[in-house]
């Protein structure tokens, strides 16, 4: 049976893969985008019920994240939507090691339709895809909390384990959590990336302080320098988040993506010797 799914965020790094998936396996994806039509925004909850209207299965990355103020309210309103509109599966993303996630995880899991929590670590294609390629293509990256090591995860493994859940029954009010097969910190990162491409990258530790001062002065907005400062403390400096699990065996029966992998499969795209002047 074709299934009508929801893929919030489906342009983002975790969503466009989804849909890609979903697409290619011949089920009817909509798209969830402010600049699809119909349009979701997560600021118009006006808009949501025609974007829900005939879906069977939905798809929920929050923006900018769920630990934010004002999260709660709008997974609650969401969910509520999802309900009146005979939604019959719930996959949520989440992040590892928040608490304030944690919150949202439980309205969803108690919204009364079947929900799956997929908690995550820190994405491989954040270096790629968002926040931590600028200082790359620029050559010089400074970051804070340097030594400190996570176990990245690869935006394609959680795409196959959400496509997993989506499609197959036995997922009902499961949290798992998805991590890469080890920890990295941002220098042996860093390193790997320029020997990879070549590229003669200056890394550079700073305090959490100045890497917060810095985004102030080149005016990144205040909801965003917060959640950066949030995710450095909360996120990275959590012993809890340090671990490697199995979860993504357990689901797909293979080994997650190594970084490795991801550097050799970005590294041919050419992103990183995107030299941007600053
Ligand atoms: N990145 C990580 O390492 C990581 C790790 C664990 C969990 N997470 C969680 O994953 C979720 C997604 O985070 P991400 O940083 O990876 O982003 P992302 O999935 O790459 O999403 C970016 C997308 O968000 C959409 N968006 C932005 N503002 C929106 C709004 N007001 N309404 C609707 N859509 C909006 C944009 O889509 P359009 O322009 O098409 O509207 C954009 O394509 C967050 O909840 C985050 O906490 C992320």
């Amino acid at each position: 049976m074709k299934n009508n799914i929801l893929v919030l965020g489906g342009k983002g790094k975790t969503g466009s893969r989804i849909v890609t998936r979903l697409k290619n396996l011949g089920h009817h994806v909509r798209v969830g985008s402010r600049t699809e039509n119909p349009a979701f925004d997560w600021n118009k909850p006006a808009g949501w019920p025609a974007v829900l209207e005939g879906m069977d299965s939905m798809y929920i990355t929050y923006q900018p994240d769920l630990a934010v103020p004002g999260a709660k309210e709008a997974i609650a309103a969401l969910t509520k939507v999802a309900k009146e509109k005979g939604v019959q599966k719930l996959v949520l993303l989440s992040g590892k090691g928040e608490v304030e996630a944690e919150r949202c995880e439980q309205i969803v899991l108690n919204s009364g339709i079947e929900t799956t929590i997929v908690r995550a670590s820190w994405f491989n294609q954040n270096f790629s895809e968002s926040f931590f390629l600028p200082p790359i293509q620029q050559g010089v990256v400074a970051l804070p909390k340097t030594q400190l090591k996570a176990p990245y995860v690869d935006a394609n493994d959680i795409a196959d384990v959400v496509v997993k859940i989506l499609l197959n029954k036995g997922h009902e009010g499961k949290i798992y959590e998805l991590t890469g097969p080890r920890l990295l910190n941002f220098e042996e990162i860093i390193a790997e990336i320029a020997k990879a491409t070549g590229r003669n990258l200056q890394f550079i530790p700073i305090t959490l302080a100045e890497y917060v001062g810095a985004m102030k002065e080149e005016g990144v907005p205040e909801d965003v320098v917060w959640l950066m400062d949030y995710l450095f403390t909360e996120v990275l400096d959590n012993e809890a988040n340090q671990v490697v699990t199995n979860d993504i065996e357990k689901l797909l029966g293979r080994k997650p993506t190594d970084f490795l992998e991801y550097i050799a499969e970005t590294t041919v795209t050419g992103v990183w010797n995107q030299v941007v002047e600053v």
